[in-house]
């Protein structure tokens, strides 16, 4: 495998270049689909990412309980991702979120090189940007900051940024809040799959190994925004995922075979079923396609958990209770590192079939 020291897009766009190393440059078939993202955020026609409101979700009014809870599970079936409002994480405590992980990036970037990651010996938490590691040689217009945020006792607070002073306190906070908050979702769709209550949280790893990665993912301004992306097309390999935003529009979602920009909605959640959730549904929740697109004007910046289950203690498949005769299983037995390496040999032989044709 060809490693290269990965280049630092924030480098790469305060340096002035007028137009994009090819890297950075998406195939042809995929550049009519690439449009201006303020324009596509204010479409007001066609599907929109649902919004759910979860201020009812423990309500003691059974009818009102079961309606929010229905439509978080709708949700899920049809779109597998949500703006979530009334999470309970409170505005003050997103901000400080999002004012610790600005400030990081605010360093130079000799301050931030640091903290860099070193992929190629399989530390990947810390200061990173995409190593071209598949056949296409593609890059992404991104830097990232990755780190292992809950349970507390796998986290290794040495590699978290030391500035700013207080990055540490509201990131652990987070991740607390967010810990119960994932619980609560995995519990209403556990019983929206007819399951007992706590049967998808156990599933995953329950609160001793369901690990929740944080990625800050840092978007500088793109001068051909037109012809990158900022983190192309995938699905999440995560149970959920829990996004923030400096509410700079980009994440795109692929609904009905076509690309829905998502709008930015203050103090929302964005959140996400990955592919563990649609492989223990077996296909009932859905793992959606997304990328996010990039601009000209504003940095943009998104603060994504991945709550995802142990590489190896768990093995993956659709809970027999989800199959039927008429409903087979959609998904073959593997661990989740095993999930991860068939995607990664899935895009490669794509790439190597791509650069022959
Ligand atoms: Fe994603």
């Amino acid at each position: 495998m060809v490693t290269s020291v990965a280049p630092r897009v924030e480098s790469l766009s305060s340096s002035g270049i007028q137009s994009i190393p090819k890297e950075y440059v998406r195939p042809e078939e995929e550049l009519t689909s690439i449009g201006n993202v303020f324009e596509e955020e204010k479409k007001r026609d066609g599907p929109q990412v649902p919004t759910i409101d979860l201020k009812e979700i423990d309500s003691e009014d059974q009818v009102v309980r079961e309606k929010c809870r229905e439509q978080l599970k709708q949700a899920a079936i049809d779109w597998g991702v949500m703006h979530l409002v009334n999470h309970g994480i409170s505005d003050e405590l997103m901000d400080k979120v999002r004012e610790a992980g600005q400030a990081f990036f605010n360093l130079p970037v000799e301050e931030k090189e640091k903290y860099a990651n070193d992929q190629a010996s399989g530390n990947v938490q810390g200061y990173g940007s995409k190593l071209a590691n598949n056949a296409s040689g593609q890059l992404e217009w991104e830097d990232y900051f990755f780190h292992l945020i809950y349970p507390e006792d796998k986290r290794d607070l040495s590699i978290w940024p030391k500035t700013p002073k207080d990055y540490i306190e509201v990131t652990s906070e987070y991740a607390r809040q967010l810990r119960s908050l994932a619980t609560k979702i995995l519990s209403v769709l556990s019983l929206g799959l007819g399951l007992e209550e706590g049967r998808l949280e156990k599933e995953v790893g329950g609160l001793e190994e369901l690990l929740l990665q944080m990625k800050i993912n840092y978007h500088p301004k793109c001068p051909q925004p037109e012809l990158a992306l900022g983190v192309e097309a995938h699905t999440d390999v995560s149970a959920l995922t829990f996004i923030l935003h400096n509410m700079v529009p980009g994440l795109q979602l692929f609904y009905e075979g076509k690309w829905v920009t998502a709008k930015c909605v203050p103090n929302s959640i964005i959140m996400i079923i990955g592919d563990t959730i649609g492989i223990l549904s077996n296909g009932k929740y859905k793992s959606i396609l997304h990328r996010g697109l990039v601009n000209k004007e504003k940095v943009r910046i998104s603060w994504a958990v991945f709550c995802e289950p142990p590489k190896e203690k768990i093995i993956l498949k659709p809970l027999p209770e989800t199959v039927s005769e008429t409903e087979p299983p959609l998904f073959p037995p593997r661990t989740f590192q095993q999930h991860i390496q068939h995607k990664l040999f899935r895009k490669t032989q794509d790439a190597l079939l791509n650069k022959q044709s």
